[in-house]
C-alpha cells in the first residue's frame, strides 16, 4: 500500500508520518513537502532510514510535477496536510494561502482523479465554521454552515468545497476531517502553546491578544493522528468528520497553566492589541467520529504536561528555529521585553 502524505515535514503531518511509519511497517509512506519555513526534516531522524519511509521535495501547486509524480508512483491513498496554516500570517500576506491551500489542493485532486486513488483524505479545520459565541452548550457539528472569518479559514473552506465537488462531480472517494486546535511535539513556535512555552522558558513576555478571553478547543496531535488513521481506513466516502475532545480553554487559562507549571511569574503575561477578526470561540461536537470508534487518549491536563516536558527535553529543536533563520520574524512580531 502506497500512502502519500503531503506536508509531512510540518507539525501535524510530521507527527502523522512518524505514527504511520511505526504503526504500519507494511505500508510505504511517502512524505511530500516543499519545506517552507514551517517544514523541517530533522524531526524525522529516527525514521529517515526506515525501509517504508520516503521523502519527496515538491510543491503541491506545481501541476506538471505533481501529475507526473502520481503517474509514476500510483499512490493508493493521499492524506493531504500541506498548507499555509497560521492565521496571523494570512492577515499580513493572504495570497500564498490562496495559492497553496486552494490551488495546491485542486492540483492534487486532479492528480488523484486521473490515477484512481482509493481515498483522498483532506485534513481541514474547525475554523471553516467561523466562530461560536461564548454560550457553552453550542458546538460545531458537520452540518454547521461554513462561515470562515480569516483569509486562512476562507482558503481552507474553499479547498473543502473543491474536495466535496470532486466527490459529487467525478465520484472521487474523499473524506474531509475538521479538527480543533492541536498541540504537542514539533509544534512550530509561532502558535500560542509552543510560543508560550518557549518564551516563558527564556523568561520573555508572552503576548496575549485582547483580554485573553477567546476560547479554543485543544486536542493533542497524537489523538488527531489516530482519528485520521481511523477515517482513512473506516470513513464512509464523501463524509465529513469533526475531530475534537471537549477541551475548551480561554487563551488566558492556557497561558497561565503553562506559566504556573514552569514555576514562573504571571507578570510575564503582556496583553497586546487584539487580532483583527479574532474568532471568539471554537468547540467541536465529535459524536460522529466517536460513533466510528475514536476516543482521545489525552485530556488537556495530561496532554499539556507531556507537551511541556517535550519542549524541556527538546530545547535544541525549537531554539534553532527561534534563533536561526526566522529570528527576524520573531523579532518583528514579538518585541515586548
Ligand atoms: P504546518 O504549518 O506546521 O505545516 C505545513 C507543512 O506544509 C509544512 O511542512 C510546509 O513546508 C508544507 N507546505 C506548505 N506549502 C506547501 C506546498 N506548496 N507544497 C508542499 N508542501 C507545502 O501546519 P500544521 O499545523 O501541521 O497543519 C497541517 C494541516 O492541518 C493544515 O492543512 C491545517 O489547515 C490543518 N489543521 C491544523 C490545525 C492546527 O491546530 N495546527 C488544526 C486543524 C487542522
Ligand atoms: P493560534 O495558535 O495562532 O491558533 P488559531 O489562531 O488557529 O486558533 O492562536 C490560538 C489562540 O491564541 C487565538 O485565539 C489567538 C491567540 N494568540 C495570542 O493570544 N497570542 C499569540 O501570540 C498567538 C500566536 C495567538
Amino acid at each position: 500500500m502506497k500512502i502519500l502524505v503531503t506536508g509531512g515535514a510540518g507539525f501535524i503531518g510530521g507527527n502523522f508520518v512518524q505514527y504511520m511509519v511505526d504503526k504500519y511497517p507494511h505500508y510505504d509512506i511517502y512524505n511530500l513537502d516543499i519545506l517552507t519555513y514551517a517544514g523541517d526534516l530533522t524531526k524525522h531522524s529516527d525514521i529517515e532510514n526506515k525501509d517504508n519511509y520516503y521523502f519527496i521535495k515538491a510543491d503541491i501547486a506545481e501541476r506538471e510535477n505533481i501529475i507526473s509524480l502520481f503517474e509514476k508512483e500510483k499512490f493508493d491513498y493521499v492524506i493531504h496536510f500541506a498548507a499555509e496554516s497560521h492565521v496571523d500570517r494570512s492577515i499580513t500576506d493572504p495570497e500564498i494561502f490562496v495559492r497553496t491551500n486552494i490551488l495546491g489542493t485542486q492540483v492534487l485532486l486532479d492528480a488523484a482523479r486521473q490515477n484512481n486513488i482509493k481515498k483522498f483524505l483532506h485534513v481541514s479545520t474547525d475554523e471553516v465554521y467561523g466562530e461560536l459565541d461564548f454560550e457553552p452548550s453550542t458546538f460545531f457539528t458537520e452540518e454547521t454552515p461554513l462561515q470562515p472569518n480569516s483569509p486562512y479559514s476562507a482558503s481552507k473552506a474553499s479547498s473543502d468545497l473543491l474536495v466535496r465537488s470532486y466527490h459529487e462531480t467525478f465520484g472521487l472517494p474523499v473524506n474531509i476531517t475538521r479538527c480543533s486546535n492541536n498541540y504537542g511535539p514539533y509544534h512550530f513556535p509561532e502558535k500560542l502553546i509552543p510560543l508560550t512555552i518557549s518564551r516563558v522558558l527564556n523568561n520573555q513576555k508572552v503576548p496575549v491578544y485582547g483580554a485573553g478571553n477567546n476560547i479554543r478547543d485543544w486536542l493533542h496531535v497524537l489523538d488527531h493522528c489516530a482519528a485520521i488513521d481511523l477515517v482513512m481506513h473506516e470513513g464512509i466516502n464523501g463524509e465529513v468528520y469533526n475531530i475534537g475532545g471537549h477541551n475548551e480553554r480561554t487563551n488566558l487559562e492556557v497561558v497561565k497553566t503553562i506559566i504556573n507549571s514552569l514555576g514562573k511569574p504571571e507578570e510575564l503575561i503582556e496583553f497586546v492589541q487584539d487580532r483583527p477578526g479574532h474568532d471568539k470561540r471554537y468547540a467541536i461536537d465529535p459524536t460522529k467520529l466517536m460513533q466510528l470508534g475514536w476516543k482521545p487518549k489525552y485530556n488537556f491536563e495530561t496532554g499539556i504536561t507531556q507537551t511541556i516536558q517535550w519542549y524541556l527535553d527538546n530545547k535544541d529543536w525549537w531554539e534553532q528555529i527561534i534563533s536561526g533563520e526566522y529570528k527576524e520574524y520573531f523579532k518583528k512580531h514579538y518585541t515586548l521585553e
